[in-house]
């Protein structure tokens, strides 16, 4: 592929007011790339876009919008074309957990996250792909997926499969996506410090370790930096020994049991 660069490009990054969102925000302007900021807290993402605008000089654009709505591909796109603006690049960063065994769990929330999760993550891809396609500089397509893609998590089900999806959707546009020169790269963090735990409860970190949001950024943007990009990267080594052992070594019910008694105990079950 040819050399990655980010002058000249726009990035759309969904869920930048907060968590990695923010950190991909500042990092990828201070490569260059200007910038269109999306979640529903409109305060923050414009304060964040006054800061990366004035450390910068690059440009970022503020769209507040509920992204769990049906339809928000089409809704976003008429917003960006009434403001002239043509993305080159897409981080599909919004999304959020919530944990509990599924017999308890309310039915709306569940919904929406699935909504967030997969359903708008494909419909932006989808309405977004040909732009970035044809980009000539910038062309990425980062999709935020989750160490829980790996295994069965019992505690999180749904938000787990939500993750399962999205590495694996990625991992074949990953291939189809290659010829046209686009980096498509699925990011799998581990527990890492952002709000994500006063989503989801602090049960859903399991008591491991967590990263710090900006480590995990860099191990995405040092990914599309190669020559050859991989389709998915697992920050931190600890966590790629676990995607290793769980995805390939241990026995899929032993890896449920297992992650199942660490979330009771987390639960205070
Ligand atoms: N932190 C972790 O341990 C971890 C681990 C693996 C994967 N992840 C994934 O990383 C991604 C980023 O999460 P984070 O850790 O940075 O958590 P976070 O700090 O809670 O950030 C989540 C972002 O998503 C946005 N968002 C949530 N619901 C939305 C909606 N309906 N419409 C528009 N935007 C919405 C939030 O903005 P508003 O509230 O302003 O709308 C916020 O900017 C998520 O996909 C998460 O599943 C996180």
């Amino acid at each position: 592929m040819r050399p990655l660069t980010y002058t000249g490009s726009r990035i759309l990054i969904t869920g930048a007011s907060s968590g990695l969102g923010v950190e991909f925000a500042r990092r990828l302007a201070a490569r260059g790339a200007d910038l269109v900021l999306v979640a529903r807290r409109e305060e923050r993402l414009r304060a964040l876009a006054d800061d990366i605008e004035a450390e910068h000089g690059v440009s970022a654009a503020v769209v507040a919008m509920d992204l769990a709505e049906p339809g928000a591909g089409a809704a976003l796109r008429e917003r960006l074309e009434a403001e002239g603006l043509r993305i080159t690049g897409l981080v599909n960063n919004a999304g959020f957990g919530y944990s509990g065994a599924l017999h308890h769990a309310d039915a709306d929330r569940t919904r929406a996250m699935v909504q967030l999760n997969v359903d708008t993550l494909v419909d932006l891809t989808c309405t977004f792909l040909d732009d970035l396609r044809s980009a000539r500089s910038g062309a990425i397509l980062v999709n935020i997926a989750s160490l829980a893609a790996f295994q069965p998590n019992p505690g999180l089900a749904v938000y787990g499969a939500t993750k399962a999806f999205v590495l694996n959707f990625s991992e074949a546009l990953w291939e189809e996506s290659r010829a046209a020169g686009l980096r498509v790269l699925a990011l799998c963090p581990g527990p890492t410090s952002t709000e994500f735990f006063e989503v989801a409860g602090e049960a859903a970190g399991a008591g491991l370790p967590r990263m710090e949001a900006g480590e995990v950024v860099e191990s995405a943007l040092r990914a599309l930096d190669r020559r050859h990009p991989p389709a998915s990267v697992v920050p931190g080594a600890l966590n790629t020994a676990a995607s290793i052992a769980t995805k390939r070594l241990l026995p899929t019910a032993l890896v449920a049991r297992t992650v199942g008694a660490m979330m009771r105990r987390g639960q205070g079950a």
